[in-house]
């Protein structure tokens, strides 16, 4: 299965098969075991890593994961190191940089950047977020972590919280998790931040059990697995706005009290308000397990798109 992912792109969530992605998670968990597992196995290898947006996680479990592998990185973390502060369109910097590397990973703050990206480029492209719509190596993140912590991705309960309108990963997470048997989402925001239709009226077509509410407490007690997000700043057109509906949700140790034993409470991050840090100390926190794994599975998915498993 994992041969069948070389040369391949990844601009949406739904762009590799559950088998294929299953084969991800197993070849992650291998590397998480043996650290020295495909050492060296992307030697001479490059990646071309070009973040026109802010990035700690991503970029750095990206860079970890090749160099990890023994393969090398290029780019760019601020766009105002490159050619697009001339006016460069996309389309030439991917031409560009697709001569230079075997695989480009890149972030960009416009919807559909990436598809555009993986038309113009002569190596694989791997989405690393565009604008408010995507960012599906979060999700391979999220999948491997409800994987590794419950043993399987079926029969979960899962609410979503906090700024649902713009968060990318929650609009990749639930749209993969809609491959799954018997997930049930709860979708939790203001109202001013809901799902956006397109994800809906995709639940919807695949039959998902779902709901939306605004109360995080009232949800609390059904919950497998809390996916807390941040109120995504850069995307509000109006700062009052962000203000106003920033703390809407802060979970802390009164609201986790309601929760399951079991929950497990996941954040891409960065956090800034919507955890508090008394939670850090929880059993019920893996958020930052959650970002170690990230890197396994980015190692995976590089070794596979790159031919080397
Ligand atoms: C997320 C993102 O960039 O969409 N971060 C990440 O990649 N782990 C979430 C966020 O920025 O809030």
């Amino acid at each position: 299965m994992i041969s069948d992912l070389k040369g391949r792109s990844l601009v949406e969530p739904e762009d590799f098969s559950l088998d294929e992605m299953e084969s991800l998670f197993s070849l992650s968990e291998n590397i998480e075991k043996d650290e020295k597992y495909l050492r060296e196995s992307c030697r001479g290898k490059l990646i071309a890593a070009l973040f026109f947006e802010p990035s700690t996680r991503t970029r750095l479990s990206f860079e970890a994961a090749m160099l990890r592998l023994g393969g090398s990185c290029l780019g760019f973390a601020d766009p105002g190191s490159s050619s697009a502060s001339k006016g460069e369109s996309l389309a030439d910097t991917i031409r560009m940089a697709s001569s230079y590397a075997d695989t480009i990973v890149m972030r960009n703050p416009k919807e559909g950047a990436a598809l555009l990206a993986s038309r113009y480029s002569s190596v694989p492209v791997i989405n690393a977020g565009d604008g408010g719509h995507h960012h599906p190596t979060q999700t391979l993140t999220d999948l491997l972590t409800i994987r590794r912590l419950y043993g399987k991705i079926e029969d979960l309960t899962i609410g979503f919280c906090g700024d649902l309108k713009f968060g990318r990963t929650v609009h990749s997470l639930a749209k993969a998790l809609s491959r799954y048997k018997n997930i049930r989402m709860i979708f939790i925001s203001p109202s001013e931040l809901v799902l956006p239709d397109y994800i809906k009226s995709n639940l919807k077509k695949q039959n998902v059990n779902y709901c939306e509410n605004t109360n995080l407490e009232k949800s609390m007690p059904e919950l497998d697995i809390l996916y807390m997000t941040r109120v995504q700043k850069e995307r509000f057109f109006n700062e009052d706005d962000y203000i106003r509906l920033k703390d809407t949700y802060v979970l802390n140790a009164d609201k986790i009290a309601a929760g399951r034993e079991k929950l497990i409470v996941l954040h891409p991050l960065p956090r800034v308000n919507e955890i508090s840090v008394e939670i850090d100390n929880d059993p019920r926190a893996a958020y930052f397990k959650q970002a170690k794994y990230g890197m396994y599975v980015r190692m995976a998915l590089l070794a596979s798109i790159l031919g080397v498993v």
